[in-house]
């Protein structure tokens, strides 16, 4: 064997091997195997009060009576065509915004992300999100030649940043000629911050302000969009304002919504009152799809199909998330009451996750912050200069002992 060939062409070969989260909820769930009394707030997954996975039994049913031939079987590549209905359905209802989407299906809400990122953007291209965002989105750039740019997510008030999203747009149209904006909400991942009305409209108004200037997609990541407060499809009527004239794309995912993470059944829907254009995305996409995974998994699409087309199944499941809902709802409460006179947080009003800065803003004192409340038996993740805590897997008991835990790390 010749010493120092390297098969690797140079940009892969310094690729980190593990995602940090897996890695520190690998070392809780050792501890607790040994017996160690742990509070593990790192993964995004709902656990119930005993920290064993939540499921919905009447997915879990939807599922295992999906009939042998349709597991087995290929989906077609952009997905079932009952599959994309129900999905629109399910995401935009009785908005105008239905009746000038298309869908394809997408292995989780990541497949739609990256999708995005190949369809919308030029390689070597930036996409535009907030400076707090779920780091796979700088993955799944990199691996698609792509990069990612932020703007300052919050402003001196603790509410979304809107004249830096502005800032920033203008800039990538007048570099790239294009632009592609992220926005995770509600129940942002990390932040648990969740956009008002307001945001929303201040957002639009500057989408459309810089349409002017060049295509612009907005892709909305709605990964959470179930776990919030108030009507989930709230937001559809202050985005009606883009319709033709920026892009509208959403990234639809089964995983959190079903608690189905395992099952990989996501769409990417995209909103355009042209049809030639609307046309041409779908093709785009659908090509997409058979460059990347060809088909996704015909079980879960299947299932979930069934569910979202079913009005007594869809009722069933709907009740039987709300029980998680409540149970999630508690811990957020019981952390909002116990830690919001002494932590800094951005408005949390429900979802899976909340950050806590980190006084010093470097990132030596989050990792040393989360490496003292280790030594407490508490697991949260280091991101940046903040402490991401997932309340999702912690029983309303354990938040005070997980307060506790942070105020001591970070000085509360
Ligand atoms: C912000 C955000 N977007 C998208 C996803 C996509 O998840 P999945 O690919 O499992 O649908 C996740 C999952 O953790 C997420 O946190």
């Amino acid at each position: 064997m010749r010493a120092r060939v390297e098969f690797l062409i140079p940009a892969r070969t310094s690729r980190p091997s593990d995602d940090p989260i897996f890695s520190l909820n690998a070392e809780a769930v050792a501890r607790t195997k040994q017996g160690e009394s742990i509070i593990n707030a790192t993964l995004g997954a709902i656990m119930d009060d005993d920290g064993k996975l939540a499921v919905l039994s009447t997915v879990i049913d939807a599922i295992r009576g999906v009939p042998a031939v349709v597991e087995a079987g290929y989906a077609p590549l952009a997905g079932p065509v009952a599959y994309h209905k129900a999905v629109i359905g399910d995401l935009l209802g009785k908005s105008p915004l239905a009746e000038h989407a298309i869908a394809v299906a997408t292995t989780g809400g990541t497949g739609a992300l990256r999708h995005a990122v190949s369809c919308f953007l030029e390689p070597k291209q930036a996409l535009l999100t907030t400076s707090r965002y779920w780091s796979p989105y700088k993955t799944i750039a990199d691996e698609n030649d792509r990069v990612v740019d932020t703007f300052e997510m919050f402003d001196a008030a603790g509410e979304l940043d809107v004249a830096a999203l502005a800032k920033k747009l203008d800039e990538h149209l007048a570099t790239q000629g294009r632009a592609l904006l992220f926005i995770n909400d509600p129940c942002q991942n990390p932040t648990g911050y969740t956009m008002h009305e307001r945001q929303w409209r201040a957002v639009v108004d500057v989408l459309l302000a810089a349409s002017a200037r060049g295509p612009i997609t907005l892709l909305v990541d709605v990964a959470y969009w179930l776990w919030g407060f108030g009507d989930p499809h709230a937001m559809l009527p202050w985005l009606e304002p883009l319709l033709g004239k920026v892009g509208l794309a959403f990234a639809w995912s089964a995983s959190k919504s079903f608690t189905q993470y395992g099952a990989r059944v996501g769409a990417l829907v995209f909103v355009d009152p042209d049809a030639g254009r609307r046309k041409r995305t779908l093709d785009a996409l659908a090509y997409a799809c058979r460059g990347t995974w060809s088909n996704c998994n015909a079980a879960g699409m299947a299932a979930i199909t069934q569910i979202l087309s079913d009005a007594s199944l869809h009722a069933q499941v709907d009740a039987e998330r709300r029980v998680l809902q409540q149970l999630l709802n508690g811990r957020v409460k019981a952390f909002n009451e116990i830690a919001g006179r002494t932590l800094r947080y951005p408005r949390y009003d429900g979802g899976f996750f909340t950050t806590v800065f980190v006084p010093g803003g470097k990132v030596a004192d989050a990792q040393r912050a989360a490496a003292t409340m280790r030594e407490d038996g508490v697991y949260v993740v280091p991101i940046a200069d903040s402490l991401r805590v997932a309340l999702c897997s912690v029983a309303e008991r354990d938040v005070p002992r997980l307060v506790k835990s942070l105020q001591k790390a970070v000085g509360g």
